[in-house]
């Protein structure tokens, strides 16, 4: 029998983070010959990933450019896999998540008639422009996939409700898989600032922010919130990687820069970044990624978002929904900063996202989709 040729394809840091352990799992199986393409729609994030995780990719397209649009990543997306697809000629595509990669990734694959799987699948928020456009990307490949990768239960419900009941799997999430392997107990960090902080004794707020949803007043007003916290309460350090878009650099150095408790620094690698979570006292963010790590390490996380498609947590109640005005972030993290038992209340950890063998179960389904192992067992089942 001939090795399965399966194709995992991504392009921007969360993506990578999240596919970097499936690759690596998938490189370990007889039988397989696991290839990678990155479309790098991010390139200095999307190299540091790879480089932690010792990835190196078989095709790479290179697409970014600054303040680029979604038409010009879906379309230089397409037109680059075109070429890959034919020479590489894969059994299956993988794609993760809801970006623009995500969706011309499977698109391209339809167009050459190859199955794909969509690691993640299956989180929706039911609101077209929220979070724009990865809700509806989700979909289109929703529509696409033939397997189903689906981190919690809920997820396969929304599948259900839309009918896609075949070819779905429960499996946990693989950022569980990829939290495992980097979070360690005396981690040094290359920027000094990071070592010198008083865990202990200070409140360190970790802080990341880029949604496009979000451009504009959304982000005029986290970011007014945050100086108000950092200016308010001297107890505390902000710390915010923030986020390459010129968009977000110019509005995040516009409001924050000059504030002494306020350290705007570069994008961490993903260890770095995994540790300095594992070490904080409060994570505030929009991303979707913190909302799954931060309750796997026990840490509070106030979502500045008007919607979240990951409901397990806030469930858990180590997860809160504060929106994006002005009054009421600034309420919800003064709460956490002065009141001790609503701290309490939200620091506990809770893992809803996963065990850490999602990698696994995600292989020996794609495996038993082509008749060659056994069905795995659903997470958690
Ligand atoms: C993209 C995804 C979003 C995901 C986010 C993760 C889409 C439409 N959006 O949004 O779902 O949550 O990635 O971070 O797919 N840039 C650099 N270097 C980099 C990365 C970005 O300079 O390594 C700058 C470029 O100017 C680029 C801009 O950031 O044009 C925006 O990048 P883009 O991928 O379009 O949007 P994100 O907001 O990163
Ligand atoms: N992350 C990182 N360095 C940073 C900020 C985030 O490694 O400076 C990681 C984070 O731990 C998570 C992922 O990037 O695994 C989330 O990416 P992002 O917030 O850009 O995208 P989203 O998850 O919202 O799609």
């Amino acid at each position: 029998m001939s090795d399965l040729r399966i194709m995992s394809v991504f392009g921007t840091r969360p993506e990578a983070i999240k596919m970097a352990p499936l690759v690596q799992e998938l490189s370990r199986r007889e039988g397989v010959r696991s290839l990678c393409c990155v479309t790098a729609q991010h390139r200095e994030m999307l190299d540091s990933v790879l480089d932690i995780f010792r990835l190196r990719p078989d095709f790479d397209l290179n697409i970014m450019e600054p303040r680029q649009t979604l038409s010009t990543i879906t379309s230089k997306c397409l037109t680059g896999m075109d070429r890959v697809l034919e020479e590489a000629k894969p059994d299956i595509v993988l794609v993760h998540g809801d970006t623009s990669t995500t969706f011309a990734g499977a698109l391209s694959a339809f167009y050459h008639r190859i199955p794909v799987g969509h690691v993640e699948a299956g989180l929706r928020t039911y609101d077209k422009y929220s979070p724009y456009p990865e809700e509806m990307n989700r979909r289109m490949v929703g529509a696409i996939a033939e397997l189903h990768f689906c981190p919690t239960a809920a997820n396969r419900e929304n599948l259900e409700r839309e009918t896609i009941s075949k070819g779905v799997f429960l499996t946990g999430n693989t950022v569980i898989d990829a939290l495992q392997t980097t979070v360690v107990k005396d981690f040094t960090f290359a920027d000094n600032t990071l070592n010198h902080l008083d865990y202990a004794n200070r409140k360190v707020i970790l802080v990341t922010c880029h949604r496009r949803e979000n451009y504009g007043q959304p982000m005029e007003d986290i970011m007014s919130a945050l100086a108000h916290i950092a200016r308010t309460n001297p107890e505390v350090d902000i710390v915010y990687p923030v986020h390459l878009s010129p968009a977000v650099q110019e509005c995040a150095h516009r409001h924050l820069d000059g504030i002494e408790n306020v350290h705007l620094i570069p994008p961490l690698d993903v260890r770095e970044m995994h540790n300095l979570m594992a070490r904080c006292y409060i994570v505030m963010t929009d991303s979707g990624g913190l909302q799954e790590e931060a309750p796997a390490l026990g840490k509070p996380v106030l979502v500045m978002r008007r919607e979240t498609e990951r409901p397990e947590a806030v469930a858990a109640g180590t997860v809160k929904l504060a929106g994006v005005e002005y009054e009421r972030i600034v309420e919800l993290a003064e709460e956490l900063l002065g009141d001790p038992a609503a701290y309490a209340a939200m620091a506990h950890a809770v893992n809803p996202y996963g065990d850490g063998q999602a990698c696994r179960r995600i292989a020996d389904a794609i495996l038993w989709h082509f008749g060659r192992g056994e069905r795995p067992a659903d997470f958690g089942g």
